[in-house]
């Protein structure tokens, strides 16, 4: 009535959030949202706002501002008419408590007029709002949430007295309703997979997607949704589904408003190389550009750890010579997975031992495994096949047995290397043929190896795989050391956190005082370069399809394949205007004949004009290896900058 030209609400919290923070800490501030949103938001859980205070303002498109009287420095959580464009995200999840259920029953309620009518009445004259409603041939199921209705057990008994005049009532309590709230629900169906297999394992007495396409409701025992929430919160952001990295949606997160910004990430080398980086991809584009300080800095910290006796580069991840010399050169040994990368390394450091080869085939043909024993490097076997058929290749060998633990860890399912759905590694039931084998033939088994995937940022797994492997060791005579793989991650969305390096080393001592008998050995790949690699491309043609925004590059998936077979995700930036300010959604895609050649979905980038320098990181490991000349494209050439 008065005309305002916007409504601010100071209060003693930096506004909404995306989960409670008081349960999800990493609960990221939702710095602006659209009235239905909001809406939902306060009505399914959030505190902040009461639910009937944002219809006024909708009718009459005033902005609401909700800021924090204590740092009013904060942006605050802005709700107004939804203008900028923004990924297809959940905004939140949240939990009410004290939902009661009830169940009604009836085998004639099939095609029967008015068995809607007669029930709800009786909620009616009860004075009970109903909230949530899922339905089949025989059954109604309702919740009442107790926020609108004074619920106690005498109305809850009359009512059901009532009801029983129509159906068999059950009332199911306490219950807790967790819903996520996003606009666009249905069109993320395929982001929850994860979600819902949380679910899966537990007794979920309804579900119910709003008609607005706004919310996603689960309801289950009160008991479990504590501890459901935050599991889920951090499941919606692994899945994409929580596009947390949209910074015009999602603010800080609650821990690091109250810590105070979290400790500053490394900054990434290529912001201080950016001119010569521009010169280099305007002198020819697509093209990979290595920083060999990078690797040596990651190289030292690794070879920093205590507790690991020798560290192999997994040269998989790159097998760049000027890389493989600066490895050599910062003491580490090398781990192949071919006869043509063994003899690569060989060509590239002539002088290395051939001892210092550790040589891990899987699946390959005998002739591979002769040449290895043939050139002197170490083998680990990962299957009985060479040990039941070519026994005789290895009498009088040390050899490594690689063991499969049972179930795989890592970014993708198709980076996990343990379980039965993977191929490599002895099953550990078949551990004892092995070495019945192993012995008829006079092969010596020395190690122990078992690598269960990669790109793992909890410290947790080496523990549990080395603890593993050392108590399978001791029923073994003659192990000298346990090799407890690579997969060490680095961070790439925006909210991982590195790699514990110090916890890291702290967990294997622990293990390792257990067992100072064997030695033990790692063997990372991507750790070592993945942030060391950048891929340059140029912006080549733009173009919008209703919404969505494409920027063309030179550099496609036959440059760099991760994102479209591991829907791997890297970091994104424009870097001829790497100090303008990020503005569209975008779609970055390549010029290759396949509708997956995304680089990155919904990035928000300046705007890209032809010609543009984009940059895109964490790309030194497994990227200009994975490369192929699809479409007869040659990928991205390498250069050392
Ligand atoms: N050791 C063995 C036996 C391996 O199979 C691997 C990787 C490594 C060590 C090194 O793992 P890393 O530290 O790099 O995670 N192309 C996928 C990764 C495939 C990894 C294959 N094996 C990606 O781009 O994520």
């Amino acid at each position: 009535m008065l005309g305002a030209e916007a409504v601010e609400i100071w209060t003693d919290v930096p506004g909404m959030f995306s989960a409670n923070p008081r349960q999800v800490p990493d609960a990221r501030l939702l710095s602006r949202l659209d009235y239905a949103e909001a809406q939902e938001i306060a009505t399914t859980g959030a505190k902040v706002l009461h639910p009937r205070c944002i219809h006024p303002l909708r009718e009459v498109r005033v902005p609401l501002l909700i800021k924090d009287t204590n740092r009013p420095e904060l942006p605050g959580t802005a709700i107004g008419w939804s203008t900028v464009q923004t990924a297809p995200s959940v905004k939140a999840i949240s939990s009410r408590k004290g939902i009661t259920l009830v169940s009604m029953e009836s085998i004639s309620m099939w095609q029967q007029v008015g068995f809607l009518a007669d029930v709800f009445g009786a909620f009616k004259a009860h004075g009970l709002s109903v909230d949530l409603i899922g339905s089949s041939e025989t059954n109604v199921t309702v919740s009442l949430d107790p926020s609108d209705n004074l619920l106690d057990s005498d109305v809850l008994a009359r009512l059901c007295a009532d009801l029983e005049a129509f159906c068999r009532v059950k009332v199911i309590a306490p219950c807790a309703a967790i819903t996520m709230v996003g606009r666009g629900m249905r069109a993320m169906l395929h982001r929850l997979s994860a979600v819902l297999a949380e679910f899966g394992a537990l007794d979920v007495h309804l579900i119910s997607q709003s008609s607005n396409n706004l919310n996603l409701t689960f309801v289950v025992d009160e008991g479990l949704a504590d501890a459901l929430i935050p599991r889920l919160h951090a499941l919606l952001i692994r899945a994409e589904a929580m596009r947390v990295d949209d910074a015009a949606v999602f603010g800080p997160s609650w821990r690091e408003l109250a810590e105070g910004a979290a400790a500053a990430p490394r900054p990434a080398w290529w912001r201080h190389r950016r001119e010569a980086l521009l010169a280099l991809a305007a002198s020819g584009s697509p093209r990979y550009a290595y920083d060999l300080d990078e690797v040596r800095a990651r190289a030292r910290d690794l070879r920093a750890l205590g507790a690991v006796d020798r560290w192999h580069y997994a040269l998989k991840a790159n097998p760049h010579p000027a890389i493989l010399q600066v490895l050599h050169e910062e003491g580490f040994a090398f781990e192949c997975v071919s006869i043509a990368e063994v003899e690569h390394v060989r060509r590239t450091l002539p002088a290395l031992p051939p001892e210092r080869i550790l040589f891990t085939p899987n699946f390959a043909p005998r002739e591979e495994y002769r040449a290895g024993l043939a050139a002197g490097v170490r083998m680990t076997l990962d299957a009985l096949h060479p040990i039941v058929e070519w026994g005789a290749d290895f009498a009088d060998r040390d050899i490594l047995l690689r063991v499969d633990l049972g179930s795989g860890r890592g970014h993708h399912d198709k980076v996990k290397t343990g379980g039965a759905q993977s191929k490599f590694g002895v099953a550990l039931d078949e551990i004892e043929t092995f070495r019945e084998h192993a012995r008829r033939h006079g092969a010596r088994i020395v190690g122990l190896h078992a690598h269960l995937g990669s790109g793992i940022l909890d410290t947790g797994h080496w523990r549990g795989v080395y603890a593993q492997i050392a108590s399978l060791a001791e029923r073994f005579n003659r192990i000298e050391m346990l090799d407890i793989g690579g997969g060490l991650g680095v961070p790439s969305r925006p909210d991982d956190a590195a790699l514990d390096l110090a916890g890291l080393d702290a967990t294997l001592a622990e293990v390792r005082s257990a067992y100072p008998q064997f030695k033990l050995w790692m063997e990372p790949g991507r750790y070592l370069v993945a942030e060391a690699g950048v891929l340059l491309g140029r912006v080549t043609q733009v173009k919008r399809k209703g919404e969505v925004h494409y920027v063309g590059i030179d550099a496609g998936m036959n440059s760099l394949i991760r994102p479209a077979l591991y829907e791997a995700w890297h970091a994104i930036v424009n870097l001829t205007r790497l100090d303008e300010p990020p503005a569209d959604l975008v779609q970055v895609v390549g010029p290759i004949c396949e509708t997956g050649d995304v680089l990155g979905h919904n990035r928000r980038l300046p705007p890209c004009r032809e010609g543009d320098v984009i940059l895109i990181a964490e790309a030194g490991a497994y990227g200009a290896v994975m490369g192929s000349r699809y479409n007869l494209r040659e990928p991205a050439a390498e250069v050392i900058v």
